[in-house]
């Protein structure tokens, strides 16, 4: 094997231009392929900038030629030469024009034949990609994708530093103070029996340096969740985390839609009007059943409960004696769109989400069909047709359900769901939505109790504070969400600053005064000591860099991430570890996993 020794690397494998022809260069890199055609061999090189063809002929050194006749794919070379133009040039790539003539080569290392060909958009399963994950990033995409998630990285550092913004770290070691999720533990050595929580957010820390002062801060944080993972969601992920001083919701706004601006701006060349619109989370529930609704196409939700409140359809009629709704969208174009044996599949797509069924009619060109006009009279027909917008050609879906929330989960995954078939989820274009005044409780049947939506440091909004114990189902918070494509990419709110109104919320939680204490007392505590009033907000990073990546999942823009199981299939992570590292945490195991 040879060495790296006296060679200078002076270019990247993508950069050389015709216009460099004659040029001596000398690139690194790994063999993409190598062809062998007798008299002459070809050596595609590859770097994370691209591809340089490496040529050698009749009159290259026959030690070099040798050594090029040798070498296999993924090999690392450095090779020196001189650029020339390329007989039979390549349209595809950026360097297609050129080719390096060879007049030294070193093979640095030799590679075994990889489990799965390094191109682009391999269709190798994920356990396999992770598994040999440094290889599955060797692929030009995964190269792409993690050089825009680096930019997006300095951008948002640049942004907030000329902002004023401070970037603090925040421990990772910290106490188990229950946010949503469900915390990862870490148990201590030198303090037997207890526990660190790695943070599933700097949220209390962050709170903390506004009343040490800081007035504004941010952080590229690490999160950590023990959930069940979802195409968007890994059990660590990264928050930009920021919070500012003195400030109502429209200032955390504007601060926001100036990175947002600038982040794709600077990295896309994409410009993001601004101010970027706004809706209440109770309209977007409304008109479209979700609290991040995708703006690029239409399909809102009708409510038709009073126009079926009294007919003879009991699918319909119970659901809204219940207090429940009935509830439809139009797919326009569907009636063609969704042959019968689609609309079969959409309607076990809605029981999914809780549904018991979905009603339907189909604007046939020749005709209307339907799963339920035979309970109708043509007059109610016709009111619901015409409340839904419906003209031949559509297809119009109803679900009815005693409980709103299960209306709006099923109709407002059912249009996503349709959107997706009909093919207008356009990557190239953005639509973002501030979602505000959200509901600062919900009921957690788990539970059996009220929760908070947001986190329990969130403000009420100011005319509904004394809903916060009287009437929890209609009480607002100062909480937003930003919403891109369909996708919650952050999450804020205008905290509470006062001691008083946090023991309320506690109260109104069900934490009685003792809990409150050993739970949250140092943030109590420390809001004695004069709290300005703050707030702040989040993006998951991970799904900023998705979008801005046209990526399907987290996954890709994640250097090493997990696995459906929050298992590491690359190192085996999580693992057993040693009778004594567990014998000095003192802990024993209960039910010890068997050898695999
Ligand atoms: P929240 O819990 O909404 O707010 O999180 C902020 C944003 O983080 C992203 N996110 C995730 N990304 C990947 N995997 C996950 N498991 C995951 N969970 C959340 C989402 C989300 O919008 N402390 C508050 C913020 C604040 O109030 O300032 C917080 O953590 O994009």
């Amino acid at each position: 094997m040879d060495n790296l020794q006296g060679f200078k690397r002076n270019a990247y494998c993508g950069e050389p231009r015709l216009s460099d022809a004659g040029k001596e260069y000398s690139v690194c890199g790994w063999v993409q392929r190598q062809r062998d055609l007798g008299q002459l061999i070809f050596v595609d090189l590859r770097d994370r900038t691209g591809i340089l063809q490496l040529a050698f002929d009749d009159g290259t050194d026959r030690e070099i030629f040798k050594k090029a006749f040798a070498v296999r794919s993924e090999y690392v070379l450095a090779a020196k030469g001189v650029l020339r133009e390329r007989s039979s040039k390549n349209k595809d790539i950026p360097t297609g024009d050129v080719e390096l003539f060879v007049t030294e080569l070193r093979v640095l290392a030799a590679a075994e034949t990889p489990p799965f060909e390094i191109v682009e958009d391999s269709d190798v399963n994920d356990v396999l990609r992770l598994k040999y994950r440094y290889l599955d990033l060797r692929r030009p995409d995964m190269q792409r994708q993690i050089a825009l998630r680096h930019k997006v990285t300095m951008c948002t550092r640049r942004y907030f530093d000329e902002q004023g913004f401070y970037e603090i770290e925040t421990p990772m070691l910290t106490k188990s103070t229950p946010e949503g999720a469900r915390d990862y533990l870490v148990p201590s050595r030198v303090h037997q029996g207890k526990f660190y929580a790695l943070p599933q957010s700097p949220q209390q820390y962050k709170q903390l340096l506004m009343l040490s002062g800081f007035d504004r801060y941010f952080q590229i944080a690490r999160c950590f969740r023990d959930e069940d993972l979802r195409a968007d969601r890994q059990p660590e992920f990264t928050q930009i985390d920021l919070e500012m001083s003195f400030v109502e919701v429209d200032d955390v706004i504007a601060v926001n839609e100036g990175f947002l601006k600038r982040v794709f701006g600077e990295v896309l060349g994409i410009d993001v009007p601004t101010p970027i619109r706004r809706m209440t989370w109770r309209e977007a529930m409304d008109r479209f059943g979700s609290d991040k609704p995708d703006l690029r196409f239409g399909m809102e939700l009708k409510n038709i409960s009073d126009l079926v409140e009294n007919c003879g359809f009991k699918v319909f009629t119970e659901p809204v004696a219940a207090g429940g709704s009935v509830r439809l969208i139009n797919v326009t174009g569907g009636a063609e769109k969704f042959p019968r044996k689609q609309v079969d599949s959409l309607v076990e797509f809605v029981k999914t989400y809780g549904a018991r069924g979905l009603a339907w009619v189909k604007l046939g060109k020749d005709g209307t069909s339907s799963s339920f006009a035979k309970f109708m009279s043509e007059d109610e027909m016709a009111a619901i047709l015409a409340r839904a917008g419906a003209e031949t050609g559509d297809l119009v879906l109803i679900v009815a359900d005693a409980k709103d929330e299960t209306v709006f989960a099923a109709l407002g995954a059912l249009r996503c769901e349709c959107a997706r078939r009909l093919g207008l989820m356009d990557k190239n274009r953005y639509e973002f939505l501030w979602v505000t005044e959200f509901p600062m409780f919900e009921y957690s049947e788990e539970e059996g109790r009220y929760v908070a939506m947001h986190h329990p440091f969130t403000a009420p909004m100011d005319e509904d504070v004394d809903l916060l114990e009287k009437d929890k189902k209609n009480c607002r918070a100062k909480a937003y969400d930003i919403v891109l494509n369909g996708t919650e990419i952050g999450g804020g709110s205008i905290r509470i600053s006062t001691p008083e109104m946090q023991e309320t919320m506690f109260r109104a939680l069900g934490f009685t005064e003792e809990d409150a204490m050993i739970r949250f007392g140092h943030l109590i505590n420390a809001f004695k000591y004069g709290a300005p009033p703050h707030g702040g907000l989040a993006y998951g990073l991970d799904r900023l860099v998705m979008i801005m990546s046209g990526a399907d999942t987290i996954r890709d823009v994640i250097a090493f991430p997990k696995v459906q199981n929050a298992s590491e299939p690359m190192t085996g992570c999580p693992d057993v570890v040693d009778a004594k590292q567990l014998d000095e945490l003192d802990i024993e195991l209960a039910h010890p996993p068997e050898e695999e």
